[in-house]
């Protein structure tokens, strides 16, 4: 059975964060009707899994079963090649409780600099799961490639964003309109092969 979404299905989406729900939203053209784990009073399932896909679909299941609802969860983070794809699924936690971006980037530049390593290739990957409740579920992955850029720059993102600079490209993701990144981000990919999956 193919499994699709009907416009106008209610869809629960698994963050806590009214911003990302609001994004998500978004990029589902509002064809949808969103309510959030949050507003449903759903736990947050701590994220155990060693990959993106995993941490995603660990997310939807909990929320898809707890609620009855289809639902949608994300996972992302940089990967650097030269830590062996770290931070990866840490990409949150290194940045610590205070959720200091700057602090998580001079970690890398300094897990880089005692790696030794010449090698800037990185990557953002962004991993979506749709979890039908006590069903079946799809994950995809969204990738964009790029090199790490010290000292980082500009403020226009969030995260990770002033030290990416994406293939081809001379601007950081930092210093990139919102729509220039939207256009080529790790989490548009994921979203239009989500759409090709399940629209
Ligand atoms: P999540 O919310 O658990 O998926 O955590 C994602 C982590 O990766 C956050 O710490 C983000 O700052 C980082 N990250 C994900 N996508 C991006 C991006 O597009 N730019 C910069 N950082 C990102």
């Amino acid at each position: 059975m193919a499994l699709k979404l009907e416009p106008g299905a209610r869809l629960v989406v698994a963050t806590h964060n009214p911003g990302k729900a609001r994004e998500l939203a978004a990029i589902l053209d509002g064809r949808f009707t969103i309510v959030t784990a949050g507003d449903l009073g759903l736990g947050e399932p701590e994220e155990t899994e060693a990959t993106f896909s995993g941490n995603a679909l660990l997310k939807a299941r909990a929320a898809a079963d707890a609620s009855g609802l289809i639902a949608l969860a994300d996972d992302s983070g940089l990967s650097v090649a030269a830590l062996d794809g770290a931070p990866g699924v840490y990409s949150a936690r290194w940045a610590g409780p205070d959720k200091d971006f700057a602090l998580a980037m001079r970690k890398v530049e300094e897990r880089l600099d005692a790696s030794g390593s010449e090698d800037l290739s990185a990557w953002f990957t962004c991993a979506l799961a749709l979890a039908w409740p006590r069903g079946p579920a799809v994950v995809v992955e969204g990738r964009v490639d790029g090199a790490l850029t010290f000292p980082g720059r500009g403020d226009k993102g969030f995260g990770y964003d002033p030290i990416f600079t994406p293939e081809g490209e001379r601007l950081t993701f930092g210093e990139m309109d919102p729509a220039a990144k939207d256009a080529m981000s790790h989490r548009a990919r994921a979203f239009a092969k989500l759409k090709a999956a399940v629209l």
